[in-house]
């Protein structure tokens, strides 16, 4: 079969390369998968660069989630708790053998029904994003109906889940993104105010003050940190709730707790993948949730592009560079 692989670390499109490999077998608690659609990912870069939180062994094929075909069980694997071959399931492989290769392996726990409403490409972008975006509007800051979410770069991939979510919740939605470009995808997810970062440049803040009438936002989501936080701190509301979810901008913010003590808000950190171990029947539960709202029509992956397998390096290069609106998907 074929498969991206990644034999030292650097830039996506110097290190990953197409290659012929031996099929994989599924080993003990493992499930065998035909990769239909595989979403890129920022930590795609992350991985290929040597900058993620896992490093795993070389070669390893970048693609952390895919929606794909059962194609067969290893030992052990309990036949009632697998969707039976044929099946079509969303999944996490394991790493290092990723999504970006046309068969794949996934641990028996981390796999899912696709939901129906969603075809192959808008399914392979639901897991990360929503279950991110649910996590932490819902469980860590509580967002409640008829409150203000501002939702930073919300034409991106985490970002569009969240305005999507958002809005599902019953919240008004601020969008904050680059350019005249992604504002348009912005409106479209159904922003009720957006609000182009690179216009407003230092006015970020006051523009926020001036659409809650004076309040703030009360739940901000943040996967890019640096300049996009410190715009945050100036604008949240009185017990607003600032949710950290990723540093897209490659800036790290190091906040002042004592400016969150004098406005009484809160700085809260999401990392959703431990939600895996720590709590899996929530993740299960989210997953049946998100599988109703996307019957409903309520949520839709918004899929920027479908990029055929050998496009796929390219497709990690231009997530990375910030260039890209909702998502990518590689169809092998
Ligand atoms: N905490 C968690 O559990 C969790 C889960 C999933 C993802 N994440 C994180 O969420 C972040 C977003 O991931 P994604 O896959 O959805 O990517 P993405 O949002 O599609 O792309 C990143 C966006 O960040 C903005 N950005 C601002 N400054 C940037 C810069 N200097 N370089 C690149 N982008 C910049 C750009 O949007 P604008 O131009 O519109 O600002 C860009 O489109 C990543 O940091 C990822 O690691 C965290």
């Amino acid at each position: 079969m074929r498969a991206w692989r990644v034999h030292e670390t650097g830039e996506p499109t110097d290190v990953m390369r197409l290659e012929e490999v031996p099929d994989p077998e599924p080993g003990p608690g493992q499930v065998l998968i035909r990769v239909r659609a595989a979403n890129v990912n920022f930590p795609d870069a992350m991985l290929c660069r040597g900058h993620y939180q896992i490093r795993p062994p070389m070669p390893f094929t970048p693609g952390v989630e895919l929606c794909g075909e059962v194609l067969a069980a290893g030992p052990g694997v309990d036949p009632g708790t697998v969707p039976a071959p044929g099946s079509r399931v969303i999944a996490q492989p394991e790493l290092p053998g990723g999504a970006f290769a046309e068969k794949v392996l996934a641990p028996a726990a981390d796999i899912f029904p696709a939901p129906k409403a969603l075809d192959d490409a808008e399914a392979a972008a639901l897991h990360i994003g929503y279950q991110t975006g649910w996590f932490g509007l819902h469980r860590r800051a509580g967002l409640r109906a008829g409150e203000t979410l501002l939702v930073h770069a919300a034409a991106g991939g985490v970002g569009s889940a969240a305005v999507q979510l958002g809005k599902a919740a019953g919240a008004t939605v601020i969008g904050v993104v680059g350019g005249p470009e992604k504002a348009e995808v912005a409106r479209e997810l159904g922003c009720d105010t957006v609000l182009d970062r690179v216009e407003a440049g230092a006015d970020l803040p006051s523009l926020v003050k001036d659409a809650t009438g004076g309040r703030g936002a009360d739940v901000i989501y943040d996967p890019v940190g640096g300049s996009a936080y410190d715009a945050s701190a100036k604008c949240v509301a009185f017990e607003g709730r600032i949710v950290v979810v990723g540093f897209a901008s490659g800036s790290i913010p190091r906040p002042g707790l004592n400016h969150a003590l004098v406005k009484n808000y809160s700085v809260l950190g999401l990392h959703w993948g431990l939600y895996r171990s720590r709590d899996p029947e929530a993740v299960v539960a989210c997953h049946r949730e998100l599988t109703g709202l996307a019957a409903e029509g309520a949520i839709k992956p918004l899929v920027g592009e479908r990029v055929p397998m050998e496009g796929a390096a390219d497709a990690v290069r231009r997530v990375a560079a910030g260039t890209t609106t909702g998502r990518l998907v590689v169809i092998p």
